[in-house]
């Protein structure tokens, strides 16, 4: 009982689960002494965390009928994606991992298998994972014997064979510690000499406190966790450091420095580059806004008959590519216009309001959830935009209602759209006009595809086709 309320607490504190997903986690969590016990081995539930960066343990179960690869309970600790990759595969594709190697919390080599829990949407809510101990078959196999026991012996390697060849830590980019338990520096790669003399103006030397040069480092080094990784901001520059207490046996404490300020500088300026391009698709949609309301305006002051239409259709012509910019901003992407809305928005507006006739027309859509980036979305705008209001213009004529459809999907790499009705049909020597001008010409020159209309049992059918690149 005690292990739910952990278990609802950590989710709620730690992950964005809603309540029922959390339920459905409670629910495997139940099962888990069974799967221990049945598996030999030890399993868990990670939940990736808010920030998504890392995941939770939130509930564990250790095996009766084998060694726990734990000594203490791992329920509340967090899983990094660094020392466990399966489990952040899984959480990201949904995919299986089976005997993939990990590090555990007590930096203990495991294999470790990963299934997705996945919620009523079939998102990824969370990870089963099994771990086994494999120390054991790492020391019967004569390869990797040499490995077990580097464990130990890594300090010494580390701290005396400097001198003749270069080991693997001398070529790394990160800077690289090792530290005793008291917190005095052991060893240090050259890229850590480099980092001691640009932060702190001195040279590293051996025997020194890590503390003095990193004060901030006091937090990290001191903390419980035998494995940490956490982000650092020293003079202005951004560091990913990672800590790796070694066991009883080889006691110390490797701390391991990477820069990330460049790629934290490429983030900040893609946030802001991507917060210009939204302002100026604001100001995009607010302009045409300003010229669909100086024609209404100037339709307003009188203008003939005649010339009304003209004017309400270049109004729905400018506020149809409006849309496409509305569709851009309510939606974080910087680029990507999700269609339904777009045609549902148009068609809408078309039919449902403003200056039509008093008909009853009805129009419905149908077509999956796909996004097309902007330039694509104004010209399918403009299409969809002609081809609704001609229906409204010609399909009906002396009738007193209507319907339309207007659908799309995707075949074979091409998006096909289609705007049928139930009117009076195409009469196929009808002259074309400005409209079907734009809409040839759109569909050919902007999207490389093809238009037809013409009449079909029940009405008109206009349809258009163009191929989209798989993204
Ligand atoms: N859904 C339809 N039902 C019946 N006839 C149609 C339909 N769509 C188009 N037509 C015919 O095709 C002709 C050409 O259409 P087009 O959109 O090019 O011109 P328009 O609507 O007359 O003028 P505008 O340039 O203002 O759009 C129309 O005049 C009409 O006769
Ligand atoms: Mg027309």
């Amino acid at each position: 009982m005690e292990n739910i309320l952990l278990l609802e607490y950590l989710c709620q504190e730690h992950t964005n689960l809603t309540d029922e997903e959390i339920r459905t986690i409670e629910d495997i969590s139940r099962n888990l002494p069974l799967i221990a016990d049945l598996n030999q081995a030890n399993v868990f539930i990670d939940c990736p965390t808010k920030e998504g960066k890392y995941a939770i343990v939130v509930a564990e179960a250790v095996p009766t009928t084998a060694k726990s690869v734990y000594k203490n309970p791992v329920v509340g600790k967090f899983a990094y994606e660094s020392f466990e990759p399966a489990v952040f595969f899984t959480l990201r594709t949904g995919k299986n991992m089976f005997l993939n190697r990990a590090l555990t919390q007590e930096g203990r080599t495991v294999e470790q298998s990963v299934v997705p829990i996945k919620g009523v949407h079939n998102q990824v809510i969370g990870t089963l994972i099994m771990e086994k101990d494999i120390s054991e078959k790492l020391y019967h196999q004569d390869k990797m014997k040499a490995l077990s026991e580097a464990t130990e012996t890594l300090s010494e390697i580390l701290i005396g064979m400097t001198t003749d060849r270069p080991i693997i830590p001398e070529v790394i980019e990160e800077a690289l510690f090792f530290i005793d338990p008291q917190g005095s520096i052991l060893y240090y790669n050259p890229a850590a000499i480099n980092l001691v003399s640009e932060v702190c103006s001195t040279d590293c030397t051996f025997g020194a406190q890590i503390e003095t040069y990193f004060p901030c480092l006091k937090d990290v080094f001191y903390s419980p966790e035998e494995l940490l990784v956490t982000e650092l901001e020293i003079l202005r520059k951004s560091f990913q450091v990672k800590k790796i207490s070694l066991g009883q046996k080889a006691e110390g404490t490797f701390i391991i420095f990477r820069d990330m300020t460049e790629l934290r500088e490429k983030e900040r300026e893609l946030v802001l580059k991507s917060v210009a391009i939204r302002e100026i698709h604001h100001r995009v949609k607010n302009n045409l806004q300003t010229v669909a309301s100086l024609l209404r305006l100037q339709m307003r002051k009188g203008v003939s008959e005649d010339s009304k239409v003209h004017f309400i259709e270049s109004l729905n012509r400018v506020l149809s590519i409006a849309h496409v910019y509305e569709i851009i901003l309510s939606n974080s992407s910087v680029d990507d216009v999700e269609i339904y809305s777009l045609i549902e928005k148009i068609g809408n507006m078309l039919v449902y309001s403003g200056d039509v006739e008093h008909k009853d027309i009805k129009i419905k859509y149908s077509g999956p959830i796909l996004t097309v980036k902007s330039n694509k979305a104004v010209s399918m705008a403009l299409i969809i935009n002609e081809l609704i209001q001609n229906c409204m213009k010609h399909a009906f004529v002396g009738r007193a209602k209507g319907s339309i459809e207007v659908s799309f999907g995707v075949t074979k790499g091409s998006l096909f759209l289609s705007v049928t009705d139930d009117g009076v049909g195409y009469n196929a020597a009808a002259i074309p006009s400005l409209g079907l001008d734009i809409v040839k010409m759109m569909t050919e020159h902007d999207l490389s595809g093809k238009f037809s209309i013409r009449s079909n049992d029940v009405g008109t059918i206009a349809s258009v086709k163009f191929p989209i690149e798989r993204e």
